[in-house]
């Protein structure tokens, strides 16, 4: 488990755009964290990191799962609005997580029984005292996941010293 502060949607960004620069193919992202946390923001950041226009992401809203076409395809689910976490099993999330592309699901802790045992979790804090500020802390569930969080965690101190 990894906790980073940062400082601007610009900052969360950039860190979410490295992640997407480590990601293996079959990866599983779970955003956490209230409303307006980030959790879009960041998956701006780490589709630009896949190699994707971030301009094509929006939150959701009327479809419960959006793909972003690229060599390492995204599919971006939104859990928010469902009404039973039942009606996520019912996309046949499965289908998608063995697709060989990444995914990120906003609001993964309601639908986290649908997850696969190895994922990772990203839940972003805002700050009770400065808007702009969030802390993000980067947890594995699996071996892979928590690999995945060593190295980010590393690429992202060289970066920032
Ligand atoms: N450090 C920061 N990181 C991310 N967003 C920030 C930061 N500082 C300010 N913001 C602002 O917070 C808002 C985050 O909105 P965003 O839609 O990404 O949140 P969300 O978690 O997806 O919300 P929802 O739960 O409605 O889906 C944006 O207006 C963004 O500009
Ligand atoms: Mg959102």
């Amino acid at each position: 488990m990894w906790t980073v502060t940062v400082r601007g949607e610009a900052e969360t960004q950039r860190l979410a755009r490295l992640l997407g620069t480590l990601v293996a193919p079959g990866t599983v992202v779970s955003l956490t964290g209230p409303l307006g946390a980030g959790k879009t923001t960041f998956t701006r950041g780490f589709v630009q990191g896949l190699g994707v226009d971030p301009a094509v992401v929006s939150s959701p809203t009327f479809a419960l799962v959006h793909e972003y076409p690229g060599e390492t395809p995204v599919y971006h689910f939104d859990a928010y609005r469902l009404d039973d976490p039942r009606e996520f099993a019912e996309l046949g999330p499965d289908e998608y997580f063995d697709a060989q592309g990444v995914c990120v699901v906003e609001w993964g802790e309601r639908v986290r029984a649908y997850l696969p045992p190895d994922h990772l979790k990203v839940e972003l804090a805002p700050d009770a005292g400065d808007p702009a500020v969030r802390r993000i802390t980067f947890a594995g569930t699996g071996d892979g996941s928590q690999a995945l969080v060593a190295r980010l965690r590393a690429a992202w101190e060289g970066e920032t010293g």
